[in-house]
């Protein structure tokens, strides 16, 4: 058993837009509240923000951050979440049935991303709300000075406009879980509106329409064509969210299920083009995989959790190694549609569904997944190469013919280097791998990064932060004009080439 790669510079799909190295912050559980903001946490900064947590969110080098939801927007007042502290209103929140103290909002947010070298994408309400407070929220943050709502923001304190660039037109309003779910028609009417009077306040911003839920819903492609046919020209962009788990514990399936984030992908970017077709535009629709992760190991905890408390915690997803294959197998996926995706979050960035843990006054550590987003993150920025990859396969309960070999190639040309991410999927075997680089001349091997672990299931808590972390003694090594490596089983791999 063996597998090979070509992977050569003159093959390219695109450009990586970093901000597809995005993530997410949501009110929910403990992100905002315990997780990014915590003030009487001992490492808290003037305005209460974390600081270990701001250092490790630096380490990934998040791009972009969505914010405030998630489900939580389609009832959200953002008013309520700016002016004197002391006067914000404490609100029953009813996608995650918890109170909203507004002790953080959109100011604080803003100042927040500014810590982490981060940009915010900003969600407008079109839950229970509409265009009217989706502009209102746009002159609020974008424009200088001079009318109600920016004078406001000066008012409190924020003298230069935040200049957020993206912002998201609602929260999956295709789901009936949301407050205010629309159907397509209703929905690409409400965006279409929305957007048109929320750049006449900006014309510079971009804006996401709400693709489906998840592959799975009864709606999908449907929904991506109906609404696309109402706001083509009014939109930059359609999201799209999925995650995934392995209840089942069939890790070989589990592991596979990148193949249908792949599919995923390319029927919106189909439903795209068609409506481009159908409209004689000349304007693509590119995509914003806005939510995507593993989610389901606190699915049962969160039911039993008491509704009306602060910051309880939700969606506190703990991840074991398989999890952080299957994550890397996702920014494999994000990276061979680099052409047409554009931005992507992971879902989410602390506490809840999530790379960054923390205890309440206690310390934050490294979740299994860091590691495969740290170094997309890091190491893929450049161009993505072609991945000719030649892989013995396997088949797994929901899909057929699974490569055992994921992999994908960037070139970064500005720094000289190539990076090979690679997932071997075997279960049991270590997967010896020739990795032919014909175009690249002379090169040596930087390093190559292996996570593995003898445990699928084996996680990082506070008290064994590191049982699962990479090591930089994987044994790729030049042979004339290719690599040789070994891939260890169930591992995870980043070889970089000079
Ligand atoms: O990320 C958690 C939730 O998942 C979000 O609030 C929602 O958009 C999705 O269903």
């Amino acid at each position: 058993m063996k597998a090979k790669m070509i992977v050569d510079k003159d093959f390219t799909i695109g450009e990586v837009d970093k901000r597809i190295y995005g993530s997410f912050i949501e009110h929910l559980g403990r992100a905002v509240y315990g997780g990014i903001y915590e003030p009487g946490h001992p490492s808290a900064d003037g305005q209460g923000f974390r600081s270990d947590v701001l250092e490790l969110v630096k380490g990934i080098d998040v791009p972009i951050v969505r914010y405030p939801g998630g489900n939580f927007v389609s009832g959200y007042n953002w008013e309520d979440g700016v002016g004197p502290v002391e006067l914000r209103p404490k609100r029953l929140e009813l996608a995650w049935r918890t109170v909203e103290p507004n002790l953080v909002g959109l100011n604080e947010f803003v100042d927040w991303c500014r810590k982490a070298n981060s940009a915010p994408m900003m969600a407008v309400n079109l839950g229970t709300r509409g265009p009217e407070e989706a502009r209102q929220l746009v002159e609020y943050s974008n424009h200088p000075s001079g009318s109600y709502w920016s004078d406001l923001r000066v008012q409190h304190g924020y003298r230069q406009p935040h200049g957020i660039k993206t912002w998201c037109l609602g929260n999956e309003m295709d789901g009936p879980w949301q407050i205010g779910a629309k159907t397509a028609v209703e929905y690409g009417r409400i965006a279409s509106e929305s957007a048109k009077v929320m750049r006449w306040v900006d014309p510079s911003i971009e804006l996401v329409a709400c693709g489906s839920s998840s592959l799975q819903m009864a709606t999908f492609p449907e929904w991506e064509r109906t609404v696309l046919d109402l706001c083509y020209d009014d939109v930059d962009y359609m999201s799209l969210h999925q995650y995934y788990g392995n209840r089942d514990n069939n890790t070989a399936n589990f592991l596979a299920q990148s193949m249908g984030m792949d599919s995923f992908i390319n029927t919106v970017i189909a439903a795209c083009d068609y409506m481009q077709a159908k409209k004689r535009s000349k304007k693509k629709i590119h995509l914003s995989f806005d939510e995507w992760n593993v989610w389901y190991h606190s699915n049962d905890a969160d039911s039993r959790i008491e509704p009306w408390s602060i910051a309880p915690p939700q969606l506190e997803d703990i991840y074991n190694h398989e999890d952080a294959l299957l994550v890397g197998s996702m920014l494999i996926s994000l990276l061979k549609r680099a052409d047409r995706v554009r931005m992507a979050c992971m879902a989410q960035l602390v506490n809840v569904i999530a790379p960054i843990m923390t205890a309440n006054g206690g310390a934050a550590w490294k979740q299994t997944i860091y590691y495969p987003y740290m170094h997309a993150s890091v190491f893929g920025r450049g161009t993505v190469l072609v991945p000719l990859v030649d892989s013995p396969k396997y088949d797994a309960t929901d899909y057929t013919d699974v490569p055992y070999l994921d992999a994908v190639a960037v070139h970064n040309e500005a720094a000289g280097e190539a990076t090979v991410f690679a997932v071997n999927r075997h279960l049991s075997e270590a997967l010896p791998l020739e990795i032919d680089l014909r175009s690249f001349g002379a090169f040596r091997v930087l390093e190559h990064l292996v996570l593995e672990s003898d445990d699928l299931k084996a996680s990082n808590t506070q008290d064994a932060p590191n049982r699962v972390a990479p090591h930089s003694g994987g044994n790729a090594a030049a042979d004339g004009s290719a690599i040789r490596a070994e891939l260890a089983k169930a591992s995870w791999n980043v070889i970089r080439v000079k």
